[in-house]
């Protein structure tokens, strides 16, 4: 693939209006979610979205995030139900993606829903994210904005790493605020968590006024980025460590015996750590560390959403 030069865009006025331009005329812009960063493009153009999958080295069968600035737009996509409606209400704009049955006539490229009967949409609340929506004016598709199998940009500076020359530009609008990829909320079916995320599924639950199934293996192939190692740094990753051995970095979290390179939290607050975790995997991979030894994270609240990630950073490669 040949080199474009990626623009740097300040998300300003100028800024934001310049994206959606790009975004119009079928290229590809990174811009920040209070999640993680996405690399952006027009939902309804095959070629747009064939180029998101090409930029990211990502395998066709994985579908996309299609994000929307408002309701009435998510309406015209996806076949609405009272389930989505209360969920909507409690945590849109936020970081919740929901997915639901496709609707008959939906403009979205086929390449979105990888051939899926469903499409996943979400409403991100970053307020750069919401004017280049508004300023579009269509539904974007997005995943983030990395390289597939490599870590989650929570920075420009982290697109820039794996991303500059293969796309149009990226929108800076600093650290995203949760730094963990949307929770995904199945309501195809029965609602089942099909990602952990900042919302928990206690706090789905209690929205829906109904249980909210965990994800199970067969649903986890229904999400399929979740299959395997995933958000992988160059180093390898060893869990729950104990003890620090020579020549590993060291992450921290909450107390530590000894010096560690980084600590997620060093008050043990699961949301500073989720923060924290990807911009820190950046860090100490590009220290050029062999291994990266990470200090158990409590499996509760947050704490699972974040295991996840970490379970996935360690996962053996292929
Ligand atoms: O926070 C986020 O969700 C970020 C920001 C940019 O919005 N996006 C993101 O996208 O994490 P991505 O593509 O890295 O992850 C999308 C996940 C994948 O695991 C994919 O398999 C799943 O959503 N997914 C997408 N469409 C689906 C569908 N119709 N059914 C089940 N899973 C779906
Ligand atoms: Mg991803």
């Amino acid at each position: 693939m040949s080199e474009i030069a990626t623009e740097r865009l300040a998300a300003d006025e100028p800024g934001i209006t310049r994206a959606a331009e790009i975004l119009r005329q079928g290229g590809l812009v990174a811009f920040p979610t209070e999640t993680v960063y996405g690399l952006g493009g027009d939902a309804c153009n095959d070629r747009a979205v064939a180029r998101i999958y090409e930029a990211k080295g990502r395998p066709s069968f994985n579908p996309l995030i299609v994000h929307l600035a408002d309701l009435d737009a998510v309406k015209a996509l996806v076949e609405w139900t009272d389930l989505a409606d209360a969920a909507a209400a409690a945590f849109w704009p936020g970081p919740l993606t929901m997915v639901l049955p496709l609707r008959a006539g939906a403009p979205v490229s086929k390449l979105v829903t990888a051939g899926l009967g469903s499409l996943a949409v979400r409403m991100p609340a970053n307020p750069a994210a919401r004017a280049l929506l508004r300023g579009f004016g269509g539904p974007v598709a997005a995943p983030s904005a990395n390289r597939s199998g490599r870590i989650s940009p929570t920075r420009a500076a982290h697109v820039l790493d794996t991303l500059d020359g293969r796309i149009e530009a990226v929108l800076d609008g600093g650290a995203c605020e949760v730094g963990l990829e949307s929770t995904i909320l199945g309501l195809a079916g029965k609602p089942t968590l099909l990602r952990p995320g900042r919302i928990t599924t206690e706090a789905l639950s209690e929205a829906l006024g109904r249980p909210v199934l965990a994800r199970r293996d067969r649903e986890a192939i229904s999400a399929p980025g979740q299959l395997a190692s995933h958000y992988a740094p160059r180093a390898r990753v060893r869990l729950n460590a104990a003890e620090w051995h020579a020549g590993e970095a060291r992450l921290g979290f909450g107390k530590t015996e000894g010096d560690c390179d980084l600590n997620l939290s060093p008050t043990g607050d699961l949301v500073e750590a989720a923060a924290n975790l990807f911009e820190y995997l950046h860090r100490l991979d590009a220290s050029g560390a062999e291994a990266i030894a990470v200090m158990p994270i409590p499996h509760v609240g947050l704490g699972v959403a974040i295991n996840d990630r970490l379970n996935r950073a360690a996962a053996p490669r292929e």
